[in-house]
């Protein structure tokens, strides 16, 4: 089966380069002839575990992958085609922004010759697929598509794993034709038993969205329970730990920190409740989390402040991680980035420092000053905040670090260090409801 993925940002070329794994074979189509040029090269737009070697695997070795800016010459030979290009929130109503899914759906209507499933992998609020269904209606002929929606569920970091081994698989298909074109693409999962739900188009779609909803209203939560043990002399993770043994709750995402960062939840989570809108319908846990969450790094850079008696002015601060999580090099909607230019604005200085997100960081944020490594990063600083859970923060040496700093205080906004033994090298911690 022939394969095109339109929109090569992490989940296209991701769930592309996956499909090629399964034995298809692949053509990735971007309008960002920048990006396919580079992929030419063998050079990767992007930072995922593991993905150099895939590319490099399918493009070299089995040759089961095409890269083209040409989408009539790709889509000429296609059996199916996922869109998978960014849904954004729109400025103007913190609505998801569909003009390049719409813009994809135009220039597949254009250009199917032979029947083609036409499956919307991007995040969309419900009812776009089919709307999508009803724009390439009105050039090609019923019998020539289908429209499925298959969300996509990976996260960045562990992108590869997540598409390889999920938890489901989710598919919203109205033909068998098209059915059965879905499940033979997934079929290598079926080896692994992987539940696979199929439904109709619109539960599909808001499988997703309440889904991701869920998972940051876990995150809110916890946040909001941290800031009373900080009141009450209780410890988060304990609380965490305690509450996440209980196989009804889980202990996934219910680690206390600055709040949910990226370019998913706080997008989804807003075109969600804006959806709810729409339709009459008022989600008020969904809008109280995006609005908790909102404000979550703006108090924390005030409490960071607050330590400083509210005056940051010229003190320098070693801002550790940029990007939202680690083991990616994506910076949207990063927490620890919204917090240096909070500081920033209070007339603090930032130097910042991340093992793969500098390159991002320094086009978006050119204010920050940026160091070569973590000990160049924290040389004379008057604080460190740790914005990010990257491993190699996990194990510092805080020895070393102490001859460096100006002031021995860390803001471990991650809660990777414990309280005691920081204080018995001689460190103030400032940690997240502890
Ligand atoms: N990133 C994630 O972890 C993740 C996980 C699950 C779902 N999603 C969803 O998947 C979708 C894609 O997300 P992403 O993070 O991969 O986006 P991305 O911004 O990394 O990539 C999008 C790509 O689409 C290309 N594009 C835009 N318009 C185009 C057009 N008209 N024709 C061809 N290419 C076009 C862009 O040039 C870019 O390369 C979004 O809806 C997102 O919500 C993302």
């Amino acid at each position: 089966m022939n394969i095109v993925m339109v929109g090569t940002g992490y989940v296209g070329l991701i769930s592309g380069l996956c499909f090629a794994e399964f034995g298809f074979k692949v053509t990735f189509v971007d309008k960002d002839n920048n990006r396919i040029k580079k992929l030419n090269q063998g050079l990767m737009p992007i930072y995922e575990p593991g993905l150099d070697e895939l590319f490099a695997k399918h493009q070299k070795n089995t040759k089961q992958i095409k890269l083209s800016n040409d989408i009539t010459k790709s889509l000429s030979n296609a059996d199916a085609v996922f869109i998978t290009v960014g849904t954004p929130s729109r400025r103007i109503d913190d609505d998801a922004d569909l003009t390049s899914v719409y813009a994809v759906a135009e220039e597949i209507s254009h250009n199917i010759k032979k029947y083609c499933l036409v499956v919307i992998k991007s995040t969309v609020p419900v009812g776009t697929s089919r709307k999508i269904k009803e724009i390439i209606q009105k050039k090609v002929n019923n019998s020539m598509f289908d429209v499925a929606s298959n969300p996509e569920f990976l996260r960045e970091g562990s992108a590869i794993n997540d598409f390889m081994r999920p938890d489901r698989v989710i598919i919203g298909i109205e033909s068998d034709k098209g059915e059965k074109i879905l499940k033979s693409l997934y079929r290598p999962l079926y080896i692994l038993e992987t539940p696979i739900v199929i439904t109709n188009l619109e539960t599909a779609e808001l499988i997703k969205y309440a889904s991701n909803s869920f998972l940051a209203t876990k995150i809110s939560f916890i946040n909001e329970v941290a800031d009373l043990c900080e009141k009450v002399g209780a410890n988060i993770q304990d609380v965490s730990k305690g509450m996440g043994l209980d196989k009804r709750i889980n202990s996934k995402f219910l680690h206390a920190g600055p709040g949910f960062g990226g370019s998913c939840f706080p997008k989804d989570v807003k075109a969600f409740s804006n959806t709810a809108k729409k339709n009459n319908i008022k989600l008020s846990i969904v809008d109280s989390v995006n609005e908790f969450n909102k404000q979550r790094p703006k108090i924390l850079a005030k409490k960071i402040e607050k330590f400083f008696s509210n005056n940051v002015n010229n003190l320098k601060f070693a801002l550790l991680g940029l990007s939202f999580k680690p083991n990616t090099d994506d910076i949207r909607d990063s927490t620890s980035i919204i917090i240096g230019n909070e500081l920033l604005q209070s007339g603090a200085k930032i130097i910042a420092y991340d093992p793969k997100a500098m390159k991002n960081s320094q086009y978006e944020n050119p204010k920050f000053k940026y160091g070569s490594d973590v000990y160049d990063t924290c040389n004379n600083v008057d604080a460190i905040i740790i914005g990010t859970e990257w491993n190699e923060f996990r194990a510092l040496d805080l020895k070393k670090l102490k001859t460096l700093v100006n002031k021995t205080i860390i803001f471990d906004l991650r809660n990777l260090y414990n309280q005691d033994e920081l204080k018995n090298l001689g460190w103030e911690h400032i940690s997240i409801g502890r």
